[in-house]
């Protein structure tokens, strides 16, 4: 904070009566605003009874884009504000705006977190264009659950990596100075643990205890705040009996006193209501009331803080330097973003045309794609030849949608697959490609299309399944029991395999699914998530080798959904299942303990040898190589992967723990040696005083492919 704006921000503050302060700590929808006036104000939104004086004092709204609108959008503000000032703009920019990249969980699973600080960037530019100033990213709660739409926003299990790809989305978002032109503020979400909702539902409850939330769930967010992020969002969930958006550990002890954050805070969508639903408020006073004690600066789509605020002030519930502190929270913010001396910042209807899908951003979109998609299986028939004629069958093959779920804006009319494979000079012929909406659950038999289209493609070398989810069955409110594909495409895939053909299973969806009963029948799968506006292209570079895929799981897939959870860090029980005759041991009777594919799996067109593994202790660190050797004719890039394990602590420590990633490419024939260093830094954990320590002892060090196929030494480490 320079002196110019803490005066700025002081001089405001004394001139703000009560209510604009409060008005100021609110933000409600563009419809409050009389934009997109065709909608009228009706239901919960009229019954939230918001005065036409309190709107002219709003400090913010969401999700309102397009530079022309919000510049007319901030004219009228300023002309109604007392005190001018500005409106702040704050939306969903999550994967993209224009140029849509893939969604978060896909690019976690490049294991490169300069895709999601490129993907970021790429979207500051384009959003900055089109008015909007604060985006509502990254989401970095750690997830487990596929069962769970939301996995699909998160960069997945493991909190190592999660750490890496919030800190890269922050960088990308905000640059050095998110004033700068083509940047954004970023706000980190959901906080805290909304990614273990009970059961994989949505807005659910969570039950984690202390040391759990600590050691795996909040070192994402620590990792955007320490990368400078300036906003940090609540989450709907309940954790240790209280609603986060009220929960005063979280906000105030742990991110403002232990974690010395600066920025502003915002609730989730309403969720300051609901922790009257949730049993915890009484009424709109006490939400308000205990909401702004924990310290939550800006109260999103409801108005406890701006229609008791004032009383709880008048009667002592609340002192005007609580009011203060939020509001000089959010002045500091508009002051950092440049909004005093420009209230549109970037806005701009000629850069919107210049950059919107524009040739660079198009071939950065191409560039992450490619990195995201994980090949699971491949018996060689991959990657194509391209004299073959190929047959492209499933809801994908002809939708051009391939943007997923959270993609605000986005080009919806790309070419498809089936036409991107025609670019390449291959015949194709495309069969039961009539959308995901009639091959769903339960609305209609198949059974004609799917003779129709084992006859269309009964002459077609290779056969290719594009199948998935609808992006509408993924991300908030998304919850499933079921992670098979529809009744419909699996009968599609059973009956195309039975033409005996080579096929290909490329699978969009923005979760790990239950791909067990289809996988056997399939030559190759290849994990295409939602890859944004590039999608296509990045999977028909892959078919045909133009690309070798390099991408690793970021969540492991579960042989069935009554596997879940299943994840890769674990703990060891005290009866592992090593003993086949042993029937007291922890174990499904129908079911492996292990995952269909585990974290960190993928395969590439490359047959990479890992060898010579060597681990030392070196004075204060621990040393450790392993040479890959290429033994391909083209160049692959491998994700080398450290995991550690703590064998003997004060508190039982996970099988093991992702500490290091090294992307290594390597040229035909190429051999390399990786070196990783452990620090006792690296080996810290929480004990059962939830101190944050290194232990002395015994460690097993590990190296390899993904989180399963490990080679590893036990060493003496203190
Ligand atoms: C979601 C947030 C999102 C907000 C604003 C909520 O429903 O949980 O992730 O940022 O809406 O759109």
């Amino acid at each position: 904070m320079n002196l110019l704006s803490s005066a700025r921000i002081e001089n405001l503050l004394s001139q703000m009566t009560l209510d604009e302060k409060l008005a100021e700590m609110t933000q409600l929808s563009p419809l409050f605003f009389g934009a997109w006036s065709s909608i009228d104000l009706t239901g919960p939104l009229k019954e939230m009874d918001v005065s036409q004086r309190e709107i002219k004092n709003l400090g913010s709204t969401l999700n309102y884009f397009g530079a022309k609108d919000t510049k007319a959008l901030q004219d009228k503000h300023l002309a109604d504000s007392r005190l001018k000032i500005p409106l702040l703009f704050m939306a969903d920019v999550i994967h993209g705006y224009q140029t849509v990249f893939p969604i978060p969980l896909a690019l976690g699973c490049s294991f490169n977190p300069e895709n999601y600080r490129i993907a970021s960037s790429t979207a500051a530019k384009e959003s900055a264009a089109s008015g909007i100033h604060l985006t509502f990213s990254p989401m970095v709660d750690l997830v487990r659950d596929p069962r769970w739409g939301r996995v699909m926003e998160s960069t997945g299990e493991d909190s190592y990596l999660n750490s890496l790809m919030a800190a890269a989305a922050v960088k990308g978002f905000q640059g050095d100075n998110p004033a700068e032109k083509g940047r954004v503020a970023s706000c980190v979400k959901h906080f805290a643990g909304y990614g273990a909702s009970e059961g994989g539902r949505d807005y659910n409850w969570v039950e984690l205890s202390e040391n759990s939330l600590r050691q795996y769930y909040l070192p994402s967010y620590k990792s955007a705040v320490d990368a400078g992020c300036k906003m940090v969002m609540t989450s709907f969930n309940v954790i240790d009996g209280v609603p986060a958006s009220a929960n005063k550990k979280l906000f105030r002890d742990i991110l403002r006193d232990e974690w010395g954050f600066k920025g502003a805070t915002i609730s989730d969508y309403a969720a300051i209501d609901e922790t009257i639903t949730n049993g915890l408020a009484e009424n709109g006073s006490e939400a308000a009331r205990l909401c702004i004690e924990a310290g939550v600066d800006i109260e999103m789509m409801s108005t406890h803080y701006i229609h008791h605020g004032k009383q709880l002030v008048e009667s002592g519930k609340l002192s005007v330097e609580q009011i203060d502190s939020s509001v000089r929270n959010i002045l500091q913010l508009k002051e950092d973003l440049g909004l005093f001396e420009n209230p549109y910042k970037d806005a701009s209807e000629e850069d919107e045309k210049k950059l919107f899908l524009c040739a660079e951003h198009r071939a950065a979109a191409r560039k992450v794609a490619r990195e995201c998609a994980v090949l699971l299986k491949n018996d060689g028939t991959l990657p194509l030849k391209k004299n073959l004629k190929v047959g492209v069958a499933g809801p994908y093959a002809h939708s051009g949608n391939t943007n997923g779920g959270w993609s605000i804006a986005g080009d919806k009319d790309s070419l498809s697959l089936a036409e991107t494979i025609k670019t390449h000079g291959v015949p194709v012929v495309t069969a039961m490609s009539q959308g995901l909406g009639s091959m769903q659950e339960g609305i209609m038999d198949c059974a004609d299309e799917i003779d129709a289209a084992v006859n269309a493609l009964r002459d077609c070398d290779v056969i290719i399944a594009a199948v998935g989810e609808s992006p509408l069955d993924t991300g908030e409110a998304a919850s499933k029991t079921s992670l098979r594909l529809s009744c419909n495409q699996e009968k599609m895939i059973f009956a195309l395999a039975e033409l005996k053909k080579p096929m290909i299973v490329i699978c969009l969806s923005g979760r790990p699914l239950e791909i067990k009963p289809i996988l056997h029948r399939a030559n190759a799968f290849l994990q295409a998530w939602f890859l944004g506006s590039e999608s296509p292209g990045a999977i028909a570079d892959i078919l045909f080798g133009d690309y070798n895929p390099c991408g690793r799981l970021s969540m492991s897939f579960p042989q069935t959904v009554g596997q879940i959870p299943v994840y890769y860090n674990g703990y060891h029980t005290g009866r592992p299942n090593n003993d086949p005759t042993n029937r007291f041991v922890s174990r499904y009777l129908d079911c492996p303990n292990e995952p269909l594919f585990p974290f960190g799996y993928g395969l590439s067109y490359s047959d990479v040898v890992y060898s010579d593994f060597k681990a030392t202790v070196s004075g204060d660190e621990i040393q450790a190589s392993i040479t890959v050797t290429n033994n391909s004719d083209i160049n692959t890039r491998e994700a080398v992967q450290l995991y550690v394990r703590d064998l003997f602590a004060s508190v039982v420590r996970p099988v093991k723990e992702l500490k290091g990633i090294a992307l290594t490419t390597l040229a035909p024939h190429e051999k390399r040696t990786v070196h990783f260093v452990i620090g006792k830094d690296m080996l810290r954990f929480h004990n059962n005083k939830l101190e944050f320590v290194f232990e002395p002892g015994e460690f097993e060090i590990m190296i390899g492919k993904n989180s399963a196929e490990l080679t590893g030494a036990r060493l003496h480490f203190e």
